[in-house]
């Protein structure tokens, strides 16, 4: 279950299905429409004559052509009119039909452009939170793993809501590297080691130098050793009350990789999983550093992902939708899988 923020051309994505931004004709047009259509090949648009138009906020489904999608769902979004014309509810119905169509045709993977935040003139930052608040809900009530991508063609585009943007990027820079991170977790891995041989290393090097001389590492690891990332991490859903299906999903994880963390209990994930279980158990910052402490990593004021994350997690805001947006604007990975 993944909601993902990517850049690139849509006609470009080997997905089960491609959203086009179409309008009432189905005929084709410019922007996205235009380059689905040339990528598509003549064949598409004589299955779109027969389909005979599209209402706005409804979605229709062809086959994908000379694509590498299988399918392409044609939905028209509403023209902005300066918001006061239903256009909102429009907009949600063209996310919520499209994903419709692709679930009942077994799609895992659906791809979207922003709908109407082009030449139907829709503000960009609007579009994208109707965007990501549609799909989101769809994907908490879907039974079935799905991986649903928002295409952004050109980061010059990418506006979201700039107060906010703002305000996290004042926290970033009025940041100087605090003691905290450097005294306690700060540590150079041993780049040979096995994950875990570095956190044991790291809680030798947190508790004291006396506890590493009197016994060789061997002896400390087997004395000393605690639970696992894994572990920590099912205590963790245990003790927030949650179960595993909403923490991966909250987490922006879908149900394999979870299953596959579940099942290692030595299982050494990435470290934006890892941060995508922090937001998604709404872990605060000391609680953050020790799962990411089991995974032998730690957050670092010289990372700008790290800050965005220091930032929701300290403002209580755990929502791996909106820090994704942001590490986007950002041009940093984004949390969760990808
Ligand atoms: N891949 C991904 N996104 C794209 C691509 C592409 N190849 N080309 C354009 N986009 C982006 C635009 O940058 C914009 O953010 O798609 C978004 C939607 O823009 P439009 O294509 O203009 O769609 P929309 O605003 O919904 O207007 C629809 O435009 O092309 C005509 O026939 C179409 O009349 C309809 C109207």
């Amino acid at each position: 279950m993944s909601l993902l923020l990517i850049q690139g051309d849509i006609t470009k994505l080997e997905c089960d299905a491609i959203v086009n931004a179409a309008n009432n004709s189905l005929l084709g047009g410019g922007g996205v429409d235009g380059a689905i259509h040339r990528a598509a090949g003549p064949k598409l648009l004589e299955e779109c004559r027969a389909l005979r138009g599209c209402d706005t906020g409804d979605a229709k489904l062809t086959a994908g052509y000379e694509l590498k999608a299988k399918f392409v769902i044609h939905t028209v979004g509403p023209v902005w009119h300066g918001g006061a014309h239903g256009e909102e509810k429009l907009l949600r119905s063209c996310y919520s039909r499209s994903l419709k169509l692709a679930y009942d045709h077994n799609c895992e993977s659906v791809a979207f452009p922003m709908i109407s935040a082009g030449v139907y003139g829709y503000p960009f930052d609007q579009a994208l939170e109707v965007a990501v608040s549609s799909i989101s809900a769809f994907l908490n009530e879907c039974d079935r793993d799905m991986t649903v991508y928002i295409v952004i063609f050109s980061r010059r585009d990418f506006r979201m809501d700039k107060n906010f943007f703002g305000s996290v990027r004042d926290f970033i820079d009025s940041r100087s590297a605090p003691k905290r991170f450097q005294g306690s977790f700060g540590f150079t891995r041993n780049a040979g080691a096995a994950p875990m041989a570095s956190s044991a290393m790291l809680r030798c090097e947190a508790i004291s130098d006396d506890a590493c001389e009197d016994s060789s590492i061997e002896e400390f690891i087997r004395t000393r050793i605690d639970e696992s990332f894994t572990q920590m991490l099912l205590r963790l859903i245990d003790e927030k009350g949650m179960s595993d299906v909403e923490t991966y999903k909250r987490a922006n994880i879908d149900r394999k990789l979870f299953s596959k963390i579940r099942s290692n209990m030595n299982y050494h994930p990435k470290k934006n999983t890892v941060l995508g279980f922090a937001i998604a158990l709404r872990l605060d910052i000391n609680e953050t550093a020790d799962l990411l402490m089991k995974a032998g990593y730690a957050l670092s004021d010289s990372s700008r992902s790290d800050l965005v994350v220091e930032y929701f997690i300290t403002n209580e805001i755990y929502d791996v939708n909106k820090v994704n947006q942001v590490l986007f604007a950002m041009d940093q990975e984004i949390i969760g899988q990808y």
